[in-house]
């Protein structure tokens, strides 16, 4: 007999995820005298932000002084071919260099110039040297900083290893969370007068990865099940790097840095095969283009072995390599026993980053959900169909500050409702459904779901292998009704998984539906059968559930005032 005990727990502000986004939120949150509580599924400071290591993008100009925002907001609009939200990409580049400070001032500890001044490096498909690093750990270092100020309040609790099942609503407006403690297999009902979502992005619906375990997509799952409008579902962005072998440590992150310090690739024919796609910018195009160019050189017989190509930066040295990688030397010399200050690392294309996810307004990241907000990976909105590298980092300092002010506002005007009894009871018992040792295995599901992601949805897509995608992934969904793991509620990583393969199926479908409709070629979002731009579809796409029925929508970016227009380049198409 399932116990249905429960206890309670009362907070201003709830947010859910423990990465920078979240983190850098509660800071700017706890500063407005609100008290907070932070939800993390797993353990503090294990979050996917660390996963962001070559930089922050932002227009210091500490390293080149003609750099400034005017360029950083040109190269995001155009990476991103013109699908971002402009009005979230000028408060981004405009605001990037004061949150670099603020973290400094907080503690970070960035890598220097002969002058003092922070150094920054090279990315792919920004103009100048802009990414402000920390060797090659930035997001840890991001991390551990804010983690450090975080901890330091009085004001906030951290809850971690507990996962939210279910976000509550009253009428129109979110009232708090269900939540499990997988420690302790106890129910929690969180009420609050604000939530935001800082879960992170979805890597893991793919096989190939950089996106540790955690990134399966609960927070923005959890916001479409309560009516949150979901925008750009169908970027996925593709890191051009990842290790591909061993096995074991396939997809792990190759970082940007490497290129950004003169890292070359080669096919095993020994060719530098960027010069032939792109010959002006090489190795440092934006990640889609670079991503591709390797997708092809493999395809067309000339990648490894292991299905990658080599990449080449023992020619700079081993001192060099030690202080500019020194994470990147120990990550292969470790996993791989390759040396890399005298061999080659062999890489590939892993599933990095979720352009799409909650659709959020430009001013203060609220959702179409009263009382609901969304930050980092989980909202959509300033990368557009391509994110350049370092501007993660930046997006989570930007408005992980935005959105804590604006949550903390609409707290201290919130009433506090309590989660009706009867919702809490309903929930419980759904959730011990799914302890049935004679159900559906959710791992078996779940690497059906994820081969199908990849061998039909990755970096070249079509509309018969999406066709046939979207038929998996209805069958899978007809199987999970049945799904079911033995045990009980306390620490059990398979009850885990049938909760992450919901998110993991509802993030799938709307991105091969947004896929499909959208019948063009832009950014990340790569089609065999129209590999063309086209100008129709300067678009982004919407979905929204309404009761049990998925309604989408498509609407064309805003106008841009001239003082922008007149920076951008005009978008091109054949
Ligand atoms: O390659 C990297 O270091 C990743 C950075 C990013 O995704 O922003």
């Amino acid at each position: 007999m399932l116990n249905q005990n429960y206890k309670t727990i009362d907070t201003d502000l709830l947010i859910i995820g423990a990465g920078g986004s979240g983190l850098r939120a509660a800071v700017e949150a706890l500063n407005t005298g609100v008290n907070v509580t932070i939800l993390s599924k797993s353990l503090l400071g294990k979050a996917h932000t660390v996963m962001a290591e070559g930089g922050i993008a932002a227009s210091l100009g500490d390293v080149d002084p003609e750099d400034n925002w005017k360029v950083h907001f040109k190269d995001t609009m155009v990476e991103g071919v013109y699908l971002s939200d402009w009005r979230l990409v000028e408060k981004l580049a405009k605001e990037a260099p004061d949150r670099v400070y603020e973290l400094e001032r907080m503690g970070a500890l960035f890598d220097r110039t002969p002058e003092k001044k922070i150094m920054q490096r090279a990315f792919g498909a920004h103009t100048y040297r802009r990414l402000c690093h920390v060797g090659d750990k930035t997001g840890l270092e991001l991390l551990r900083t804010l983690e450090d100020k975080i901890l330091h309040s009085s004001n906030v609790k951290v809850m971690d290893e507990v996962f939210v099942t279910k976000l509550v609503k009253k009428n129109d407006k979110v009232i708090g969370v269900i939540a499990l403690d997988m420690k302790t297999g106890e129910f929690i009902a969180i009420n609050s007068k604000s939530i935001i979502i800082a879960g992170g992005g979805c890597g893991r619906i793919y096989e190939v990865t950089s996106n540790s375990w955690e990134s399966t997509g609960d927070g923005i799952a959890l916001a479409f099940d309560a009516g949150a409008e979901m925008m750009d579902m169908e970027m996925m962005q593709f890191h051009p790097t990842g290790m591909v072998w061993p096995p074991g440590v396939r997809g792990l992150l190759v970082t940007e840095g490497v290129r950004g310090e003169g890292g070359l690739l080669y096919n095993t024919k020994g060719e530098r095969f960027m010069l032939r796609y792109s010959p002006q910018k090489k190795e440092l195009d934006a990640r889609d283009v670079v991503a591709r160019s390797i997708y092809n050189e493999i395809q067309e017989g000339r990648g490894t072995e292991h299905g990658g190509v080599f990449l080449d930066i023992s020619y700079k040295g081993k001192t060099f390599i030690m202080k500019k990688l020194p994470g990147m030397y120990m990550q292969f010399k470790e996993f791989a026993g390759v040396d890399i200050t005298k061999e080659k690392m062999e890489v590939g294309p892993t599933t990095h980053y979720y352009m799409g996810g909650i659709k959020v307004d430009s001013e203060t990241n609220s959702t179409n959900i009263n009382g609901l907000f969304a930050v980092g990976e989980a909202a959509a909105g300033v990368h557009g169909a391509n994110r350049l590298g370092g501007n993660s980092l930046a997006d989570l300092l930007v408005f992980g500050k935005y959105v804590g002010i604006n949550a903390a506002a609409y707290s201290k005007k919130a009433n506090l409702e309590k989660i009706p009894e009867e919702t809490i009871k309903n929930e419980i018992k759904r959730i011990g459904e799914f302890i049935n040792p004679n159900g559906t295995n959710p791992y078996s599901l779940t690497e059906k779901l994820r081969k199908t992601m990849s061998d039909n949805v990755g970096i070249v897509r079509n509309e018969q292998s999406m066709q046939k995608a979207l038929s998996v992934i209805l069958e899978i969904k007809k199987e999970y009704k049945n799904i079911g793991v033995s045990g009980n509620l306390q620490y059990n990583p398979g009850l885990l998984q049938c909760l992450e393969l919901h998110s993991m199926l509802e993030i799938s479908e709307l991105l091969v539906r947004g896929a499909i409709m959208r019948k063009e070629s832009r950014g990340a979002h790569y089609r065999s059968d129209f590999p063309k731009k086209d100008k129709k579809w300067l678009k982004n796409i919407v979905f929204k559930k309404d009761e049990d029925k998925v309604e989408s929508y498509t609407f064309s970016p805003p106008e841009m005032p001239p003082y922008l227009k007149e920076i951008l380049p005009e978008e091109k198409y054949e």
